[in-house]
C-alpha cells in the first residue's frame, strides 16, 4: 500500500526541493524526556516513506550524539535525504546547562569537520549558524560558511534566530537558503522583521517548535509534570503561573480540533503553513517527534486548510501568552531587534 506523500517546496532560490514538512530530530537524543531509540529510528524511516525529506539536527543536540544517531539513516538514504545540521552552540558534558556561542571562522571550520565525521557523510546539504554572537562580524562568520560551500563540505547555508537586518546582511555575503526560527500559533515575534525579510529575499522559513514544544498539542500542561532534566522546565512560558495562564490559550485550538475531527497538533501545523501564505513566503515546518503514530498525524496536517473563521479565532493567541520563549532572549532575533 502506498502512503499519501507530501507536496514539495524549494529552500531558497537555488536550494533543494523538500517535502513541505520536515522532521526535527532533536528530542531523539536530549531535552524532552526518555526516548525509545528503536521507535525513534523507525520514525525516521516512516517519515521518508511519507515524503518528509528535510531532517534537522545540530552538533549541540546530545553533545553530538544526535548526529551520530541519525547518521546511518542519512547514509542509507543519501540521495533522498536533505540533511540539515548546525554549529555555534558550544556545550560541555561536565555542565549540561552551559551554552557558549561561537561564530568565529576557526570554530566554523572545526565544527563542520566534526559534524561531517559524526554524520558519516562527505557533504552537509544545509548548514546553519545556530545562534548569533554579535561580537563577531557577520561577514566573517558567513564568509567562513561560504568557504565551506566552495570547499564542497556544505551545499547550502542557513541561519537561525537572526533578525531581518542580520539576514539581509548575511545574504549579501552568500545566498541564504533557509532561516530557521521559532514560529507557531503562540510564538509570532518573528513576524515583525525576520519573516518579512525572508519573504523579500526569497529565503525559505523553517519554523522550529511549531507545536510550541508540545504545549500546543495539550500533551503537557506545566513544566512541573516533566522529567527533571527536561529543558522545558527552564522555559518561562511553561512554568508556574505562566503555564497556568497559558493553558487557557489552548481552548480555541481544541475547539477547532473537536469541530473538525482533527487533533490540536494538526491545527497548530496547519496554522503555520497558512500563516506563511499571508506573508508570501515558503515554509517547511519541522515538528519534532520520536513516534510513528505522531509522525503520521503531523504529516497529515501539511495539506489541511483552516477556514477564515478558524484563523480568526487563533489570531489573538500569541498576543496573550505569558512568559518569554527563553530565559535569555538576547540569543533570539527579537531580543536584538
Ligand atoms: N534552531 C533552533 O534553535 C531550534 C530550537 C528548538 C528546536 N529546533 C528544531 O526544531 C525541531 C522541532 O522543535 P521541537 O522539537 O522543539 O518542538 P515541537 O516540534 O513544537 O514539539 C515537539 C514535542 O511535541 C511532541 N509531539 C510531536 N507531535 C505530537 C503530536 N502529534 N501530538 C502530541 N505531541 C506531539 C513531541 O513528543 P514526542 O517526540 O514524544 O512525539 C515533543 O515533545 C527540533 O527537533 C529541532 O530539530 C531548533
Amino acid at each position: 500500500m502506498s502512503l499519501p506523500t507530501l507536496p514539495t517546496a524549494q529552500l531558497g532560490t537555488d536550494g533543494p526541493a523538500v517535502g513541505v514538512q520536515g522532521l526535527g530530530c532533536m528530542g531523539m537524543s536530549e531535552f524532552y524526556g526518555p526516548t525509545d531509540t528503536a521507535e525513534a529510528l523507525a520514525t525516521l524511516d516512516a517519515a521518508l516513506e511519507r515524503g518528509v525529506t528535510l531532517f534537522d539536527t545540530a552538533d549541540a543536540y546530545g553533545f553530538g550524539r544526535n548526529e551520530e544517531l541519525i547518521g546511518p539513516f542519512v547514509r542509507a538514504n543519501r540521495d533522498r535525504v536533505v540533511i540539515a545540521t548546525k554549529f555555534a552552540i558550544e556545550r560541555r558534558e561536565d555542565d549540561p546547562t552551559h551554552r557558549g556561542i561561537r561564530n568565529d571562522p576557526a570554530y566554523v571550520r572545526a565544527a563542520v569537520d566534526a559534524s561531517l565525521r559524526r554524520l558519516g557523510v562527505d557533504v552537509i546539504d544545509l548548514y546553519y549558524m545556530h545562534r548569533r554572537d554579535p561580537a563577531v562580524p557577520l561577514a566573517e562568520s558567513v564568509g567562513a560558511m561560504a568557504e565551506l560551500v566552495r570547499a564542497g563540505k556544505v551545499r547550502h547555508l542557513g541561519l537561525s534566530e537572526v533578525t531581518g537586518a542580520e539576514l539581509r546582511e548575511a545574504h549579501v555575503v552568500h545566498p541564504i537558503a533557509a532561516l530557521q526560527s521559532e514560529w507557531s500559533v503562540f510564538a509570532r515575534d518573528v513576524e515583525r522583521s525576520a519573516v518579512p525579510a525572508a519573504a523579500e529575499l526569497g529565503v525559505a522559513f523553517v519554523p522550529y517548535s511549531p507545536l510550541g514544544r508540545g504545549f500546543l498539542t495539550g500533551s503537557f500542561a506545566a513544566a512541573e509534570e516533566l522529567a527533571a532534566d527536561d529543558i522545558r522546565r527552564s522555559q518561562p512560558r511553561f512554568s508556574g503561573a505562566n503555564a497556568a495562564a497559558n493553558t487557557g490559550l489552548l481552548d480555541p485550538i481544541r475547539k477547532i480540533a473537536e469541530a473538525r475531527g482533527i487533533t490540536p497538533a494538526q491545527v497548530a501545523l496547519a496554522w503555520v503553513q497558512q500563516r506563511a501564505e499571508v506573508h508570501g513566503l515558503t515554509v517547511v515546518p519541522i515538528p519534532g517527534t520520536r513516534k510513528r503514530t505522531r509522525l503520521a498525524e503531523n504529516t497529515a496536517a501539511a495539506t489541511l486548510r483552516l477556514e477564515a473563521g478558524e484563523l480568526a479565532a487563533l489570531e489573538p493567541v500569541a498576543g496573550l501568552v505569558a512568559g518569554d520563549r527563553y530565559p535569555d532572549m538576547a540569543f533570539t532575533s527579537v531580543g536584538r531587534e
